[in-house]
Parts: structure tokens; C-alpha cells; sequence
């Protein structure tokens, strides 16, 4: 959670950069992601927990650095999928799968991250929907290439979520519905939604 906090403030702040317009608000959604980190860190303390900070990062890595490949190449819309889609319903999943195992300490303050991250996410498909179909073609291409990586990420998180009280296929099951609903919200048709979704999973288990 840490991390992934992280690695959110930060690709918030290259998106202010990237797109002037919209920067006081970007600027604030990236304070928003800066304060989650801050406050998971309080909870991991409360609880006596050291969150192993390296395997998360190696973890994510690959993720962030897609990030960094779209933002240089000037693919704004691979970076709004990766971290207004992709991040964002990870995290309203994890931390929904995580809230009603949570301890009185961390509950209230998972609650209102929620409602946070609900925000980032209408933000991403309010400015991709806009821009539809221009975009579609491009969403499904990093989709196709980003997916596959979250979906990695739950996987190999599997034993610590269930180490904390939260099952990993409820989480997946999750953290699937909210991207199909998302790419919906865009203006994606159900099917078209769907089969991004599937060919990724079919990626993800794919023998490399
Ligand atoms: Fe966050
Ligand atoms: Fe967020």
C-alpha cells in the first residue's frame, strides 16, 4: 500500500506536467496519494507491522516503468490507463477487501481513502471518455500491455493478503468488475470491455 501510495504521488505529478490545464487539480490529487503513504505507514506502525518496502517496489517496478516509457513518449493516454485505471481500481479493491478486516485504528482512515481513490479514478475516465473514440484504440493497447502486470502483482501478493484476512479472489473479483465498470463509464461497450479484460488474463497466464 505503501508503495503503491507512492509511486501514485509521483505519477500525479508527472501528469500535472503533462497536461497544464489541469494542473492545480492533478497537484492536489497527488498531495491526496503523498498523504495516503503517510497515513499507511502510521497504520503498519499501530499494528507493529514492517511492510516489506522492497519486494513492493520490485513488485511494482515494471508498472512504474511503463508509466515512465508512456510519459516520455507523450502518451498521455497510456498513463491515465495505467495509473487513473489500472492503480486506482487496485486500489479501491485492495483497500475495499481490506476495510472490513481492518483494525478500529486503520478502518476509518481506509473508509475515507476509498472515497479518495473514487475520486482519481473519475478523474481518469471523465478525461479519457472525453476524448473518446480517439483514444479507444490506444486504452486497449496499453490495457492489453499493463493488465497483465496487475494481475502479476495480485498473484504474487497472494500469500501476504491472505495474511492479513483478505482473499485474493475476492480481491481479483474485485479489482476485474471495477475495470470493466470503469472502461464502461469511458464509453466502451460491455463486450468490448469484457474481451480486453479476458485477453489479458489469458496474458497473464500465458507461459512466457
Ligand atoms: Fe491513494
Ligand atoms: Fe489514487
Amino acid at each position: 500500500m505503501v508503495v503503491g501510495e507512492g509511486l501514485a504521488d509521483r505519477h500525479f505529478r508527472l501528469l500535472a506536467r503533462s497536461i497544464p490545464e489541469d494542473r492545480d487539480e492533478l497537484e492536489r490529487l497527488a498531495s491526496m496519494e503523498g498523504r495516503h503513504a503517510m497515513q499507511f505507514v502510521g497504520c503498519g506502525r499501530h499494528l507493529g507491522i514492517k511492510p516489506d518496502l522492497a519486494l513492493a517496489r520490485r513488485l511494482f517496478a515494471p508498472l512504474h516503468q511503463l508509466f515512465l516509457d508512456c510519459d516520455r513518449a507523450g502518451d498521455l493516454t497510456g498513463c491515465l490507463v495505467i495509473q487513473g485505471l489500472i492503480v486506482e481500481c487496485f486500489a479501491v479493491a485492495a483497500y475495499r477487501c481490506y476495510l472490513p478486516v481492518a483494525d478500529s485504528y486503520a478502518r476509518p482512515i481506509t473508509a475515507a481513502v476509498i472515497d479518495d481513490e473514487a475520486e482519481h479514478l473519475n478523474y481518469a475516465e471523465r478525461w479519457l471518455g472525453q476524448r473518446l473514440p480517439g483514444v479507444a484504440e490506444g486504452v486497449r493497447r496499453i490495457s492489453t500491455q499493463a493488465l497483465p502486470i496487475a494481475l502479476g502483482i495480485l498473484q504474487s501478493l497472494s500469500d501476504d493478503l491472505q495474511a492479513v484476512g483478505i482473499d485474493p479472489i475476492e480481491l481479483l473479483g474485485c479489482f476485474t468488475l471495477l475495470f470493466q465498470q470503469a472502461l464502461e463509464a469511458i464509453g466502451f461497450e460491455a463486450a468490448v470491455a469484457r474481451r480486453i479484460l479476458i485477453g489479458a488474463a489469458a496474458a497473464s497466464v500465458a507461459p512466457a
